[in-house]
């Protein structure tokens, strides 16, 4: 069973806004973190839901503009919570799959996935990394934030090790080690960078490569 495939209209609006009360710490402590130029204009967030994560890095980046890629049934109740967010007219959603959506070429600065690569299998998020690659500018980034699994026994802590146990139940999928996030972005062409760790977020990273 996938989540996605299967869930009612309410339990769409009630995902995303657990979704949102979930990240309204997160999204400000990853945007005081993040790192980016100051003629950043172009955001791709895969997945980005209730949007607090573009929200906040728009906040901080006044040249920066999102486009949310969200599946067709988060839209409604989503981009409704967003707006009362503000910043309408630099975060846009586009409603689409991204696992089969053309995402383009040489289009964006930066591309971010947050939470969303525990759904997909090993072979969707290795495809899915190289049409990001291609749809990144030359220098743009690729930036996945999960939460992450130990590669042994005893490693990954009690909340990676109780989303992956969750995941796996809801999605077919679950979580993966830095080794496995980092080896898509690398088979993809992309270079790796530093990652980012979140106080307000114990066992999560931001697993960042660059074209
Ligand atoms: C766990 S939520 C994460 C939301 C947000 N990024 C965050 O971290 O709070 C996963 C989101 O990914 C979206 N999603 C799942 N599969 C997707 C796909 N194939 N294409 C685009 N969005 C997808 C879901 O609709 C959902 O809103």
């Amino acid at each position: 069973m996938e989540l996605h495939a299967v869930i009612t209209e309410s339990e769409w609006a009630s995902y995303q806004d657990g979704m949102r009360d979930l990240s309204v710490n997160t999204a400000k402590e990853l945007a005081s973190k993040l790192k980016l130029s100051a003629n950043t204009s172009k955001l791709l967030d895969i997945g980005g839901s209730h949007g607090l994560y573009s929200i906040e890095l728009c906040k901080k980046y006044p040249s920066l503009s999102s486009t949310i890629l969200e599946l067709p049934g988060a839209v409604e109740r989503a981009s409704a919570i967003a707006a009362e967010h503000g910043f309408t007219d630099r975060v846009k959603y586009q409603a689409g799959n991204a696992l089969t959506d053309d995402l383009g070429e040489q289009q964006y600065d930066l591309i971010m996935i947050n939470n969303v690569v525990h759904h997909f299998t090993a072979e969707e998020n290795l495809k899915l990394a190289q049409n990001i690659a291609r749809a990144l500018k030359p220098g743009g980034r690729y930036a996945i934030g999960e939460f992450i699994r130990g590669n042994k026994l005893g490693e990954g802590g009690s909340i990676a090790s109780c989303a992956g146990l969750y995941f796996s139940l809801t999605s077919e999928s679950g979580t993966w080690s830095v080794e496995e996030i980092n080896s898509w972005q690398q088979k993809a062409g992309l270079k790796i960078q530093k990652p980012i760790s979140l106080m307000t977020l114990p066992g999560w990273k931001m697993l960042i490569a660059t074209k």
